[in-house]
């Protein structure tokens, strides 16, 4: 495994030069706008990169960007790898890996999901503070890499607490709306019975979706301070329930994008 990672970023790093990357950035769902407050030096499509899995969703473009955001060179995954498309949680985490062996020092993650705190509303940001892994499978079962990270990692803090501080004071400084939340994980690809969305809040649960932890697994595992955030995009809680589709989804991330591109580039502008 530690040689494809190697060769991928050996790879990457024959296409970028001497561009080095502070923070890696994987963007969710609709949520790809970020990147229009790149000044972009390179752009990789992941179909070229060996050993990449290749995205298969709606919505998720699957390119590898390289610029310049708040004045800090970053790269940034546009579209990711879902369990539900079919992949292996390793080929979820792979890119993650090669982030890391070309050099970042913190992972930025945003996803859609599904509020179910009966305070939340469509649209509305969540920074994770917590997750709950429901997901059948961890990227890390197998035989385990020493020189990645140890059998048995630490997760007493799976996000970053001072981006968190910094995060709630740029959102107190702004005057938005930033709720600090659980992200419970599922494998989807069904959104979940209204029964599901309720043992979602019962178990601790602020919001559910179907990525995020199995990436922030992996970047805990090396050592990667992580920070995360949720866009509400459709609501789980009883009596607000209605039909969600993709392109709902997609809608609704559009919308909040804004919210969630600012809070990246203020923390990485600032507190990187
Ligand atoms: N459930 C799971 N995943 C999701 C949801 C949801 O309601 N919305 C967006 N991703």
């Amino acid at each position: 495994m530690l040689q494809s990672i190697i060769e991928a970023a050996d790879f990457i790093r024959s296409q970028t030069g001497d561009f080095k990357a502070e923070a890696g950035i994987i963007l969710g769902t609709g949520l790809g706008g970020l990147v229009r407050e790149i000044e972009i030096n390179h752009t990789i499509s992941y179909e070229d990169i060996p050993h990449f899995p290749v995205s298969t969703v709606e919505g998720h473009s699957g390119k590898l960007i390289f610029g310049l955001l708040g004045g800090k060179r970053v790269m940034v995954m546009q579209g990711r790898f879902h369990y539900y498309e079919g992949y292996t949680m390793q080929q979820v985490v792979f890119p993650v890996r090669v982030m890391k062996q070309l050099g970042i020092r913190f992972l930025f993650v945003s996803n859609a999901s599904g509020g179910v705190n009966p305070n939340y509303e469509i649209g509305d940001v969540m920074m994770l503070t917590d997750h709950i892994n429901l997901l059948p499978s961890n990227p890390l079962i197998g035989k385990n890499d020493p020189e990645l990270g140890p059998r048995f990692p630490d997760m007493s803090e799976p996000y970053d607490r001072k981006m968190i501080h910094h995060a709630r004071e740029f959102a107190l400084y702004e005057d938005f709306k930033l709720h600090e939340g659980v992200y419970v994980s599922v494998s989807g690809p069904c959104f979940e019975t209204p029964a599901e969305y309720k043992y979602m809040r019962i178990i601790g649960g602020d919001a559910v979706g179907m990525s995020t932890v199995p990436e922030v697994i992996c970047a805990r595992h090396m050592g990667l301070p992580c920070f995360a955030v949720s866009v509400i995009t459709d609501l789980g809680v009883e009596g607000k329930i209605q039909e969600v589709t993709h392109q709902d989804v997609i809608a609704a991330a559009s919308k909040a994008e804004v919210k969630m591109t600012a809070i990246f580039r203020h923390l990485i502008a600032k507190h990187l």
